[in-house]
């Protein structure tokens, strides 16, 4: 569906193990929220694949929203500090939130927003991620549903960008070198 192979060093995760390990745990939150209605964050835009693919497993009724946010800091490191650009639409005070986001690296964008989305008095909130990086260890997140714990390398596809590319392959896939040294 793409040209983009020679651009990518590798697949890391094919359609069917990202599918099947969404499946997977749809099937623990519909446990977890049976008897619930749970309002999904999606963290535009990276999140946007695992939004509509592990929705779509979900028996449990959801409502979506989303939210935008943008990370101030000097070239890719991203400094912790983090603006909103796009806020909730929705009041989520006493809902069941569960933020969905495709990947935590320094954790840094989710630390912060789980602490604002916890000053809104919700009645519960989690963190659903596809993937996860080693360094996400270094900060006090604690997702309770990850997909896949990953090495520290650069990865695209299904959500993940670089440079805004790259977001549309319904696999994960390592980036090769050649395609960033240019830069
Ligand atoms: C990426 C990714 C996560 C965040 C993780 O988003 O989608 O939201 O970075 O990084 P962190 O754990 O180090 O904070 P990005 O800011 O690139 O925006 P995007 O989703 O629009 O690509
Ligand atoms: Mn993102
Ligand atoms: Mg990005």
């Amino acid at each position: 569906a793409n040209d983009m192979g020679n651009d990518l060093k590798k697949v890391l995760l094919t359609e069917q193990q990202i599918q099947d390990r969404l499946a997977q745990m749809a099937e623990v939150i519909d446990k977890d929220y049976a008897g619930h209605e749970i309002l999904l964050v999606g963290v535009l835009r990276g999140a946007v694949m695992v939004m509509a693919d592990l929705a779509r497993k979900l028996h449990t009724p959801v409502q979506m929203d989303w939210m935008a946010v943008s990370s101030y800091g000097s070239g890719t490191k991203s400094s912790g500090v983090v603006r909103i650009l796009k806020d909730l639409d929705t009041d989520i005070k006493d809902r069941h939130v569960l933020i969905v986001e495709d990947i935590i690296d320094s954790g840094l964008t989710l630390s912060w927003l789980e602490a604002n989305l916890r000053t809104r008095g919700c009645a519960s909130l989690n963190i659903a991620t596809l993937l996860r990086k080693p360094d996400a260890a270094k900060t006090n997140i604690t997702p309770r549903y990850v997909g896949f714990d990953i090495p520290n390398e650069f990865v695209v596809g299904y959500g993940l960008d670089y440079a805004e590319k790259y977001r549309n392959l319904p696999f994960v896939g390592l980036l090769a070198p050649h395609v960033y040294e240019k830069h």
